[in-house]
C-alpha cells in the first residue's frame, strides 16, 4: 500500500473522528505562519494521547518536546481543572508560539511551558507524573525514559513518539535510531515497566508509537 492511499485514509478517519477543531487547527496555522517544521503528531495520534490521559484519569502530565503546543493542547484537555502539566521546549521562539497556541485554546492556567535542552530543565521538574510523553531530540530518549521513571508512580504511563522511523529502527546508524534501538531495548529489560511498541502509517508515513505502564 502506498503512503498516498495511508495518508488519504488518515484524512477521512481524522475527518469523520476529529473534525474541524478551531484551537487546534489555529494552533497548527499558527505554528506554520512562524515557519516551525511540520512535525506535531497527527490529529488521529493526538486524540490517542488524549484518550490515553483520559483512561489513566491523568491529572498531572509532563511532555518533554512541545514544539507549537499541538500535542500538548490535546493532553491539557484530558486534564481536570486542577490537573497540571508541564511541557519542556529547547527553542525559546517554538515554546513563544507554543504559549500562544495554549493559552488561546483556554488552557493556559493548566500549562507551563520551560524552556531549555530537557536535560537541563528536568531536574527542576518534579512528580509524580500519571503520564510522560517523550517527543524531544530522538537521541536523548533513554535518558528521557529514566527521568520519566524516577517522575512515575504505579500505573503511570510513558508513552514515546517516532520509534520506528520508516523502518530505520532496525539498521539506521544515525543518533536517533540508536537511540530509539536503546529505548527498546530498555523498556524490555527495565523491571519497572511493561511495554510494547505500535507501528503506525497514515500522515506521519511510516513510524511508532511506544506505550509502557510503569508496574505496581
Ligand atoms: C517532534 S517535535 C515535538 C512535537 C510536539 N510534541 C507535537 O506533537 O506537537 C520535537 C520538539 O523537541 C524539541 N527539542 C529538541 N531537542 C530538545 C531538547 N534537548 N530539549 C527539549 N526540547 C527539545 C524541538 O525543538 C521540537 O520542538
Amino acid at each position: 500500500m502506498s503512503g498516498e492511499v495511508w495518508e488519504a485514509v488518515d484524512d477521512y478517519l481524522a475527518s469523520v473522528l476529529v473534525g474541524e477543531d478551531p484551537a487546534l487547527d489555529a494552533a497548527l496555522r499558527a505554528s506554520d505562519e512562524a515557519g516551525l517544521p511540520a512535525i506535531a503528531v497527527s490529529p488521529l495520534q493526538g486524540k490517542l494521547l488524549y484518550l490515553l490521559a483520559r483512561i489513566r484519569s491523568a491529572r498531572a502530565i509532563l511532555e518533554i518536546g512541545t514544539l507549537g503546543g499541538y500535542s500538548t493542547i490535546w493532553l491539557a484537555r484530558a486534564l481536570p481543572p486542577d490537573g497540571r502539566l508541564i511541557s519542556l521546549e529547547a527553542e525559546p521562539r517554538y515554546a513563544e508560539i507554543a504559549r500562544a497556541n495554549v493559552e488561546r485554546a483556554g488552557l493556559a492556567g493548566l500549562v507551563d511551558i520551560r524552556v531549555g535542552p530537557a536535560l537541563d530543565t528536568l531536574p527542576a521538574v518534579e512528580g509524580p507524573f500519571d503520564l510522560v510523553f517523550i517527543d524531544a531530540d530522538k537521541r536523548t530518549t533513554p535518558d528521557y525514559f529514566e527521568a520519566a521513571l524516577e517522575r512515575s508512580r504505579p500505573g503511570s504511563l510513558i508513552v514515546g513518539d517516532n520509534v520506528v522511523r520508516g523502518g530505520a529502527l532496525l539498521q539506521g546508524d544515525d543518533p536517533s535510531s540508536e537511540g530509539m534501538r536503546r529505548f527498546v531495548e530498555l523498556l524490555a529489560a527495565d523491571p519497572r515497566v511493561e511495554a510494547t511498541v505500535i507501528q503506525t502509517v497514515g500522515a506521519k508515513g511510516w513510524d511508532g508509537f511506544a506505550v509502557a505502564l510503569v508496574r505496581s
